[in-house]
């Protein structure tokens, strides 16, 4: 199948790489070309990581890459099978892309958001074909962790739900059926654990390391929150505390202030050095 990816961050690049790896062709697109580059760049770290792990050679790293295009031009998508959106949380920003994808990508082709907590059915509306149109939200780091949920909207074709829960069986995914609701289902539970970590350590209770070992050895947790909200990214944790919020009025929602304040000093986690921890 011929895949366009929109957003080449965390996010796009790792779907991208799932897919080449599993046989499909990938066009990833952003809108400048120093962003398609450091995407694909990305990419080729990992499959060199596996290269020196043993777990595929050199002709099958090449192989691989030869699967990827990347570009800046949307009409290079005009004839993929699927589109996947991986662009900023923003719905403004990605009715623009999709209604713009809208008029260029044949009438046949699929488009899937990767947005983690905005609703499918009202982006969906920024295009003529909302039968076609379905949420695919992957984890973190996207070719690792296993599971896909595929959320409808409110006018989801039972064909689109179908074509895609097999596709991720197709690339090795264990795909979960959600209906449209603020967080689906993880983001929901875990990102108001995540909130809850934050007022643990604001309080004094523990440090971030016994917060984090806390969790890690009491509950089987592979990263402690604190960790975890590092490599999600602060801000992306804060963004969807408040969508939750908003969209369920209820107060166990609402962000901890010592999360708002590491946001506006912009230590965002793994990708500004700096977060509940520091990297080099
Ligand atoms: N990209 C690609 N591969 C990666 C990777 C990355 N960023 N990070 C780790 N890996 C690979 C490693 O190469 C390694 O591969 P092999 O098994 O083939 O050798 C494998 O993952 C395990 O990595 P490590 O041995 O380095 O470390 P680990 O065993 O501690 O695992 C982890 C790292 C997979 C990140 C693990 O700690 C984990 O599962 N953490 C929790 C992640 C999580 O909860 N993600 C969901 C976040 S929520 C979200 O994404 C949704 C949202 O909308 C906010």
């Amino acid at each position: 199948m011929k895949i366009g990816v929109i957003g080449s961050g965390t996010m796009g690049s790792g779907i991208a790489q799932l897919f080449i790896e599993n046989g499909h062709n990938v066009i990833l697109k952003d809108i400048k070309e120093e962003n398609v580059r450091k995407g694909k760049e990305i990419i080729e770290r990992n499959l060199d990581n596996k290269v020196r792990k043993g777990k595929i050679n050199t002709d099958d790293k090449d192989r691989i890459i030869s699967n990827l295009n990347t570009t800046t031009k949307v009409e290079d998508l005009k004839d993929v099978d699927i589109i996947i959106e991986a662009a900023v949380e923003d719905i403004n920003v990605k009715k623009e892309i999709f209604k713009e994808l809208d008029k260029i990508v044949n009438d046949e082709a699929i488009f899937a958001t990767n947005t983690s907590s905005l609703s499918i059915t009202e982006v969906a509306l920024s295009t003529k074909r909302v039968d076609k149109f379905i949420g695919m939200h992957f984890f973190n780091p996207a070719p690792v962790m296993k599971l896909v949920e595929v959320i409808s909207g409110v006018s989801t074709s039972q064909d689109t739900e179908e074509k895609i829960l097999s596709l991720c069986s197709n690339i090795n995914k264990t795909p979960v059926k959600v209906n449209e609701a603020p967080g689906f289902i993880v983001n929901r539970i875990l990102i108001p654990m995540i909130n809850e970590a934050v007022g643990i350590l604001s309080e004094g209770v523990a440090t971030k390391e016994e917060i984090d070992t806390a969790m890690k050895l009491g509950a089987a947790h592979p990263m402690g929150p604190l960790e975890l909200s590092d490599l999600i990214g602060n801000d992306v944790v804060l963004n969807i505390m408040e969508i939750l919020h908003k969209e369920f009025g209820d107060d166990k929602y609402r962000p901890h202030p010592l999360l708002r304040k590491m946001v506006r000093g912009n230590q965002l986690g793994r990708k500004t050095r700096i977060g509940f921890y520091e990297y080099e």
